[in-house]
This record gives structure tokens, sequence and C-alpha cells, in this order.
């Protein structure tokens, strides 16, 4: 797909990944709606982009946050093409550690925001582009997630295998 003029919508826009994301898409051209719940940085990088940058505040795990956040694209752009998942959260707790077992709260956490919150905007955005004219290329949009490699190999896991490599060694 074509970048220059086409609307994106970046979740987790207002820092990290999603911010560097949101900065290529605007210097290619591309018109960006930066959703986050980050209001300071976020409306402060859509001012710094001008007038074809907003931001929207929004938890990515909310479908009325979300809903909004799109209805702002066409509201102001007139359309969406393009949606991308950089919000998220990390969280390293050990399962059992001096306190106690890992606290389920921030297991929960982590599972709303990375994984519902990631299908929540999929879901809604196709719905949204659904709707689109299919470009040259047959598209009506794209979408985009992103994931860590903390999803294979868990941030704490050289800590276990140390022991196992001095055994194996012995
Ligand atoms: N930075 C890396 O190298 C890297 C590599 C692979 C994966 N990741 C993963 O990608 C995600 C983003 O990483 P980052 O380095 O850009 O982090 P970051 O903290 O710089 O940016 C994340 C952004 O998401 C926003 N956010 C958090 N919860 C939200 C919610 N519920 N709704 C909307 N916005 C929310 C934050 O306000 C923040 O602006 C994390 O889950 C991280 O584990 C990061």
């Amino acid at each position: 797909m074509e970048v220059s003029g086409i609307v994106a919508l970046v979740s987790g826009g207002a820092s990290g990944l999603g911010e560097a994301t949101v900065r290529r898409l605007a210097g290619h051209g591309a018109k960006v709606i930066i959703m986050d719940l980050n209001e300071a940085r976020g409306q402060s990088l859509a001012e710094e982009l001008g007038p074809h940058a907003h931001f929207a505040k929004a938890d990515v795990s909310s479908e009325e946050d979300v809903q909004n956040a799109i209805h702002l694209a066409f509201n102001t752009f007139g359309e969406l093409h393009v949606a991308i998942n950089c919000a998220g959260i990390g969280s390293a707790i050990k399962t059992i550690g001096k306190e106690g077992p890992h606290p389920l709260s921030a297991f929960k956490k982590v599972i709303e925001v990375n994984l519902v919150g990631t299908f929540n905007l999929i879901r809604l955005a196709a719905h949204a582009m659904e709707r689109n004219e299919p470009n040259a290329e047959g598209e009506r949009g794209v979408i985009i997630n992103t994931a860590s490699v903390a999803a294979l190999m868990g941030k704490s896991a050289r800590r276990h295998t140390l022991p196992l490599k001095a055994v194996w060694w012995a």
C-alpha cells in the first residue's frame, strides 16, 4: 500500500515503538491518529506533527474508547486505511517469589492490554475498513500487530537455565 495520503491509527502512538511508527508514517505523508492513554505525550506529539496528526485518548482494551478513536479518524480525515497495534505493557514477576505467588491481577492486566486490547482494535478497525473501496491491489486496509520475543522466552528464563547449565557442565 502506498503510504502517502493514507489514514493510519496507531495504538500506543505516544511513546516507543508506536511513536516511532507515527513519526515514520507522518514523514511519508500519511495522516495519523495517535491513540494512547498518555494524553500529555500524545497531544504534544500531535501538535509537533501538525494538522495531519490528531490525538485520541483511549484505552486499547475499551470498546467505547477505540470506537471513538476510529470515529475521530473518519470525522477528521474521512477514512481509515491502516491500524497498527503498538500499545502494550510489560511485567516481569517471578511465578513464586519472596512475597508469595505472582499477583493474578498483574497477569490479568497484561492479558487485558496486550492480548484483549490488540484484538479489540483488530476487530473494530477491520469492521470500519470493510466499507472501503478496494485499491488497485485489491486492498481494503492493512492491520499490523507487534509482538515481543518475550512471548517465546520469559524474561527471567535465563535465571532458571543457568543452574541447569551448571549441573550439565559439572
Ligand atoms: N521496545 C522494544 O524494543 C519492544 C520490542 C518488542 C516488543 N515490545 C512490546 O511492545 C509494546 C510497546 O513497547 P514500547 O517499548 O513502545 O513501550 P512504551 O512504554 O514506550 O510505549 C507503550 C505505549 O502504550 C501506551 N499504553 C499502555 N497501555 C495502554 C492502553 N491500555 N491503551 C492505550 N495505550 C496504552 C503507553 O501509554 C505508551 O505510550 C510493549 O508491550 C513491549 O513489551 C517492545
